[in-house]
């Protein structure tokens, strides 16, 4: 009998679909739904020429995941080349099958990846390094914060920019879920989880919730400190860069939404929920 009931779910097993959440690839996702390599080499550009009136051509991509803007960047000039380092090799080696992988091999000839802590990894110096998608915040106090701006700035050559992106506002200081739709297949679930207010310590998932009611919760977490920008600022100054700029979003006249443009801002007007960047100056 125990067999007989045994065989029938396995049948069962074999005949029920997949879910969308089972079959998807959290990767996959994580690209689709937060990375945007094509307006980030631009404005890297954009920064360095600014500083130093020549295009950058050497990136490290610190922090890389799946390196993915390290991949696209060596496609963007055929004397680019970069470096993307995390201390993870399961998204290193999904960056390396479906980022490097397609590459032509004089591409793919100018990417190295690097597993390993961003603190300790030294190389050839490069142009532009960069902390995207707020990796940094994982460092919880300013003596920790203050060690990875020193080792980026040595990671750098004479002339050379530190670039990071920041997300502040009242909304960031708070628990809630906001929601988008990516393509016609699923959702992205940015939830704040938890906020301190006293040491701005916070917890953040990434969700997915797929068109067939299934869900893929807690495919990514944080668990981090929100800085704020002046004082990222101080300890930019402190580990070395000679000056840094916020370059703050513009905004659309007729929407009054972002409308994509970073550049040089001094001071901004309240926000709610704002993301910006912040290039520090090595000179
Ligand atoms: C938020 S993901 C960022 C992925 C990618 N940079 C992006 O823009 O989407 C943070 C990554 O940092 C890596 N990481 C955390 N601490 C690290 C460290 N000390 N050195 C290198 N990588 C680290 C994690 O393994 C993870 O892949």
């Amino acid at each position: 009998m125990g067999g007989n009931k045994r065989g029938k779910s396995k049948q069962k097993k074999h005949k029920r679909r997949r879910t969308l959440a089972k079959r998807a690839d959290k990767y996959e996702l994580y690209e689709k739904s937060v990375q945007e390599p094509d307006a980030d080499i631009p404005l890297i550009q954009k920064a360095f020429r600014t500083e130093f009136g020549r295009p950058a051509r050497r990136l490290r991509e610190d922090f890389c995941g799946t390196a993915l803007l390290a991949c696209r960047w060596v496609t963007s000039h055929r004397e680019n080349r970069a470096w993307g380092i995390d201390l993870d090799p399961e998204p290193l080696a999904w960056g390396r099958e479906h980022n490097l992988a397609p590459l032509e091999p004089d591409q793919a000839a100018r990417v190295k990846l690097i597993e390993g802590d961003v603190r300790d990894i030294g190389h050839e110096k490069v142009d532009v390094t960069v902390a995207f998608n707020f990796s940094y915040f994982l460092f919880l106090d300013r003596p920790a914060l203050r060690d990875y701006f020193e080792r980026a700035y040595s990671s750098l050559d004479g002339e050379g920019l530190l670039i990071l992106d920041v997300y502040g506002g009242a909304d960031a200081q708070r628990t809630c879920e906001e929601s988008r739709e990516v393509d016609d297949d699923f959702d992205y679930v940015w939830d704040q989880d938890r906020f301190d207010p006293i040491n701005h310590r916070a917890t953040n998932f990434i969700h997915f919730l797929f068109r067939d009611g299934s869900e893929m919760r807690k495919a990514f977490r944080y668990d981090w400190r929100l800085w704020t920008i002046p004082e990222l600022r101080e300890l930019l100054a402190e580990a070395g860069f000679s000056h840094s700029k916020v370059y703050w979003e513009g905004t659309d006249r007729k929407t009054g939404e972002g409308n994509d443009i970073f550049s040089p801002r001094e001071s901004a007007p309240d926000d709610p929920a704002w993301i910006t960047y912040i290039v520090a100056t090595r000179r």
